[in-house]
């Protein structure tokens, strides 16, 4: 089948959705930051899934090479990622060519909500050290990520779903990926 890919940009809520999804239909989901996190608080001592992006972007895919190849080896399982990455160098891809070869996606989930929305909830989350981004970067940032899902769709023939999670509706955007995960 390949992997169930959900990604969004941080904050958007895509791990609130999925898990409740996976619950409902008993599927393992595994977060690509964490495996990432792993291997690179060992490998480069850094002390939080929010200080890798600021890592230099070579080490940064090293290590994201090595996540998607452990996460191949779990079989059909959902990835929680992100379409792109903002690093103070610019975006880096989450889905290059060699994360693709492993995860072999059969979809590409893209959870949105309004900028403003995740702009808020990423204020009252006092638990991550969120990059600072106004409201027009937050909406630039997930005009790119359509773009590069549809890259990513056209080479590998997954297709692309789009899951709104707007402010206390979740189960609204439950219901929208429940299909996916059938
Ligand atoms: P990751 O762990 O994925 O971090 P993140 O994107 O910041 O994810 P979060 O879990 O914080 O956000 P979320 O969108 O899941 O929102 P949540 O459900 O928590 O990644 C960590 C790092 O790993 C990345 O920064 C990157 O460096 C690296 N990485 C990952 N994949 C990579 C890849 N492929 N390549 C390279 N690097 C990679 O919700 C947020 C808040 O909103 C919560 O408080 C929640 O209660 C609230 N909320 C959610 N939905 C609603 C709603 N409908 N109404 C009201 N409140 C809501």
């Amino acid at each position: 089948m390949g992997a169930i890919v959900v990604t969004g940009v941080p904050g958007v809520g895509k791990t609130t959705v999925m898990n409740a999804a996976a619950e409902a239909k008993k599927l393992k989901i595994v977060v690509f930051g964490t495996v990432m996190f792993e291997i690179a608080s060992k490998a480069h001592k850094v002390k939080s899934r929010d200080e890798m992006r600021k890592l230099p972007p070579e080490t940064q895919k090293q290590v994201q090479r090595q996540a998607a190849r452990e996460i191949a080896y779990l079989g059909d399982v959902i990835v929680d990622t992100h379409c792109t990455v903002r690093t103070p160098k610019g975006y880096l891809p989450g889905l290059p060519a060699w994360v693709l070869e492993s995860l072999k996606p059969s979809v590409i989930v893209l959870v949105e909500a309004e900028p403003t929305e995740i702009f808020g909830r990423r204020a009252r989350d006092a638990t991550r050290e969120r990059d600072t981004e106004n409201v027009q970067d937050i909406a630039r940032h997930q005009e790119l990520n359509r773009a590069a899902a549809m890259a990513y769709a056209t080479l590998t023939g997954a297709t692309v779903k789009v899951v709104f999670n707007h402010d206390n509706r979740v189960q609204e955007a439950i219901q929208q990926i429940l299909p996916v995960v059938q």
